[in-house]
């Protein structure tokens, strides 16, 4: 979003007339912007043979998958429904990374049959896939390197007490699967966490992959996660994509040369192409001053944007309909009924009813979290795209939350 003489635009659209149009609550997308992500990415690493796959999870919406395939982006998947949703959207098998944490082995033999690539991230799912497949079939191993690294502790996921992947300390146990079953490995990856922005922590990561690269002969590529980090405040620290490129494309060709040939470079960020492209619109339902603060409640609320009650996540809101009025202190909240604030002890545009309210940077593990809590409806989503604002998803209905449920006879 721009702000060009008190006018917040996206692509020079006025953010209040596509309000106007689709109504609020509303989540709307810069087309551009999450391509601009995605150039930026592509020429931070150059001189590789890299290879982008979208972390869908961020953001499912097919018009966004399909605006980032167009792009020449692959796609990271975590379920057998994201795997579908991607084939739906038009990307190859070849572009498609299945990384599931847990899952049970019949989803991962529907994946396989679908002709996706699979990275596997615990030994008895390896041991199922090796005495299923032998080597018939390629597979990719996310490792545990015992890293601690990401914005909070539920976002971190490379340490030792995590649930993911692999633990670098079983290789030995890796190797004996590997050699049993005779399984060809093709790639090995590492995810240590969401909001990494300590480049050391990435080079780290090299090392682990390099230095386990050397036990398995067949490998096509190496995965090093996503996890950049963006900047969700004034100030905030953020990873340093054009450092991080130079720095790791330069460890990676040193470790080709090494391995003995070219091999692919690959990286799965999610936050990073579409976080800061996405913000949330709602409207004031009620400004409410108590003897201590004074709330502003929106029509949405952690239904819509879950990230500040589970991660204690800042989002910048601004008053997009009073840009000139006096700053107040507001604490910003939804309408479900437990405690669901967006955020606390913001300074803000004089808030008055019908005002709408920007909540920004809410790309990303915004409506992919979203649910029905309180039998409330999910938003629609709209794409600007080409300087047109496009409604990509309906806001749900009645019937939406009545579909499922089976009235029975009392
Ligand atoms: N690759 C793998 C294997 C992942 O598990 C994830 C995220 C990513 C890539 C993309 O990470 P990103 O670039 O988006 O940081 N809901 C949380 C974030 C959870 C991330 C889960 N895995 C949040 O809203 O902060």
């Amino acid at each position: 979003m721009e702000l060009i003489k008190d006018v917040y635009t996206i692509q020079k659209i006025n953010v209040l007339d596509i309000c106007e149009q689709f109504g609020t609550p509303l989540y709307v997308y810069d087309g551009e912007r999450i391509v601009t992500q995605l150039n930026t990415l592509k020429s931070a690493f150059q001189g590789v043979d890299l290879k982008i796959k979208y972390a869908a999870k961020a953001l499912t919406n097919l018009s966004v998958l399909r605006l980032l395939k167009k792009h020449g982006s692959g796609i990271d998947v975590v379920s057998i429904q994201e795997v579908q949703l991607a084939i739906h959207a038009g990307f190859s098998c070849a572009e498609i990374m299945f990384t599931p944490n847990g899952v049970s082995f019949d989803e991962i033999v529907e994946a396989v049959d679908a002709g996706v690539s699979i990275n596997i991230d615990n030994l008895p799912t390896l041991q199922k896939f090796g005495a299923r497949y032998g080597k018939t079939k390629a597979c990719s191993l996310r490792l545990n390197p015992g890293i601690m690294a990401g914005g909070n502790y539920k976002i971190s996921t490379g340490h030792n007490q995590s649930k993911f992947g692999i633990s670098i300390q079983q290789l030995p146990q890796i190797i004996d699967i590997v050699k049993q079953f005779n399984i060809s490995i093709n790639g090995l990856h590492i995810h240590t966490g969401s909001e990494v922005s300590d480049l050391a922590i990435f080079l780290k990561v090299a090392d682990v992959l390099f230095s386990t690269a050397s036990q398995f002969p067949a490998l096509t590529f190496l995965d090093f996660g996503g996890g950049f980090k963006v900047s969700y405040k004034k100030d905030d620290a953020v990873t340093d994509i054009s450092a991080l490129g130079s720095a790791l494309t330069k460890a990676f060709t040193q470790f080709c040369e090494k391995y003995g040939r070219p091999i692919q470079l690959v990286i799965e960020p999610g936050k990073f192409l579409v976080s800061e492209a996405g913000v949330l619109l709602a409207k004031a339902n009620v400004v409410k001053e108590t003897p201590e603060l004074t709330f502003v409640h929106i029509n949405s609320g952690l239904n819509h944007l879950l990230r500040p009650m589970m991660y204690d996540a800042y989002h910048e809101i601004i008053n997009v309909t009073n840009p000139n009025g006096m700053q107040k202190l507001y604490n910003v909240v939804g309408y479900i009924c437990e405690t669901d604030t967006v955020g606390s002890d913001r300074k803000l545009n004089e808030v008055r009813e019908g005002d709408i309210l920007a909540i920004q940077n809410a790309g990303a593990y915004g409506f992919s979290m979203a649910s029905n809590y309180n039998s409330r409806l999910r938003p629609a989503e709209v794409l600007v795209i080409n300087g047109e604002a496009k409604l990509i998803r309906k806001q749900e209905n009645l019937d939406d939350l009545l579909k499922n449920q089976i009235e029975i006879v009392l």
